[in-house]
């Protein structure tokens, strides 16, 4: 049996993790032990994701909770390494960019365990970014790199990374969007809210750059409340969002707004369903970049860069400047073709992901 542990911390590292522990169990091959590091903890942000997909309940959770990047890495890689002494495995897989990942990554190899890393070679090119830095650094000290997309590979291979380290296996988060379209399609939550298909636009937004300045937020809310005169706006707020504008002018504003419908984050399910039936997605995640473009819905990525450029090159989603006119000018684009745009489905994002990377592992390095 090959021993693995299986990290996840942050809300989309869940999305990522549940094909994955799903194609190791039916595998046979693999003995996992989960670990969830409790960087995320509020029952919308953790839990109900557990139940929604299926993941195995945690066999253990650090809970470290929020604090600086410094405490918070720190916290997970002190109560991390009693787990991996204990546990011996064989790997240390992690997803995404979080911080948890790297946290992770850094005990692994330290204790000479060889690690995975999942959704690998995305670049921003934005060290001000902590994902950025989270990814070039996990990926430097990565045994074993899953792609999943051409630009990882370009990217990776510019770096250096051996080829023979590097596996294009396509999309892990899209194998649970695949997996969930029906469930999700089942959704009451477009009765429950009196939204009509297409007569919506949804909104996330947590990226420090666009919420914690609050410039640059007042530009994003200000496009808001014109757009918000054309269509409801459904915005499920993330904790930091909205402990960020609690008690502030820009928090009044927010609440000011007649067609804008400010939510809790919601279930996996629920959102599939606000998104898959949404005439735009206005957004700062990176996830909801690449979901959008499998659903054919237009995003509009409030930001100045991706690591995800396929999702431009050949989906549905376009980087707009965060500046209230920007925003403006490529809405009334978007409208003006009835929000009706197309895009192909990049390579490997067929639902599939996982089982080729609990292929690749079984096979061995
Ligand atoms: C983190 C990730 C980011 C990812 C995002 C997904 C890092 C550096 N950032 O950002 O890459 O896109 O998750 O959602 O790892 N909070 C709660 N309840 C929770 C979790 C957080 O109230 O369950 C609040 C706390 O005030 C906390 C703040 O949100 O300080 C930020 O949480 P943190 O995990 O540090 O970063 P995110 O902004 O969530
Ligand atoms: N998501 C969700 N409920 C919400 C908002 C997002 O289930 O209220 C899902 C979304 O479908 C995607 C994931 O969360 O699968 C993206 O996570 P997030 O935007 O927090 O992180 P990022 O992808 O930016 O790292």
């Amino acid at each position: 049996m090959i021993k693995i542990i299986c990290v996840c911390g942050a809300r989309p590292n869940f999305m990522k993790i549940a094909p994955i522990m799903r194609a190791f169990n039916e595998s046979g091959e693999f003995e996992t032990l989960l670990v969830h590091t409790g960087q995320h903890y509020d029952k919308k942000m953790s839990h109900l994701f557990f139940d929604e997909l299926n993941i195995p309940k945690p066999d253990i959770n650090l809970e470290v909770g929020s604090g600086s990047h410094a405490v918070q890495t720190a916290e997970v890689m002190k109560r991390f390494e009693p787990v991996v002494q204990d546990f011996d495995p064989n790997y240390v897989l992690v997803v995404g960019d979080v911080n948890s990942t790297i946290a992770c990554g850094l005990v692994a190899v330290k204790l000479g365990v060889k690690l995975v890393h999942v959704e690998a070679g995305l670049r921003s090119f934005d060290k001000g970014m902590p994902e950025e830095i989270n990814r070039v650094l996990t990926d430097r000290i990565s045994d074993l790199l899953f792609i999943t997309e051409q630009s990882g590979i370009d990217n990776l291979k510019n770096e250096g990374v051996e080829d023979s380290r590097v596996h294009f296996v396509g999309n892990v988060m899209i194998d649970t969007l695949i997996a969930n379209r029906e469930k999700a399609a089942a959704s009451d939550i477009l009765e429950k809210m009196e939204l009509t298909e297409k007569g919506y636009a949804v909104i996330t937004l947590h990226r420090p750059s666009n919420v914690d300045d609050m410039e640059n937020f007042n530009e994003i809310i200000t496009a808001f409340e014109e757009i918000e005169k054309d269509m409801k706006l459904v915005f499920p707020i993330h904790p930091r969002t909205r402990n960020n504008i609690k008690g502030t002018e820009l928090g009044k504003r927010v609440e000011a707004m007649k067609n804008l419908i400010l939510l809790d984050p919601v279930g996996y399910l629920d959102f599939l369903c606000l998104t898959s039936n949404a005439a735009l997605v206005m957004t700062d995640s990176g996830g909801i970049q690449e979901e959008t473009t499998i659903l054919g819905v237009p995003c509009m990525t409030l930001r100045e860069n991706t690591e995800r450029p396929v999702t431009i090159t050949e989906g549905t989603n376009r980087l707009v400047h965060i500046d209230t006119d920007d925003i403006l000018r490529n809405y009334n684009e978007i409208k003006e073709v009835n929000f009706d745009v197309s895009g192909k489905i990049p390579k490997f994002w067929d639902g599939k992901a996982a089982e080729r990377i609990a292929k690749v592992l079984a096979v061995g390095d």
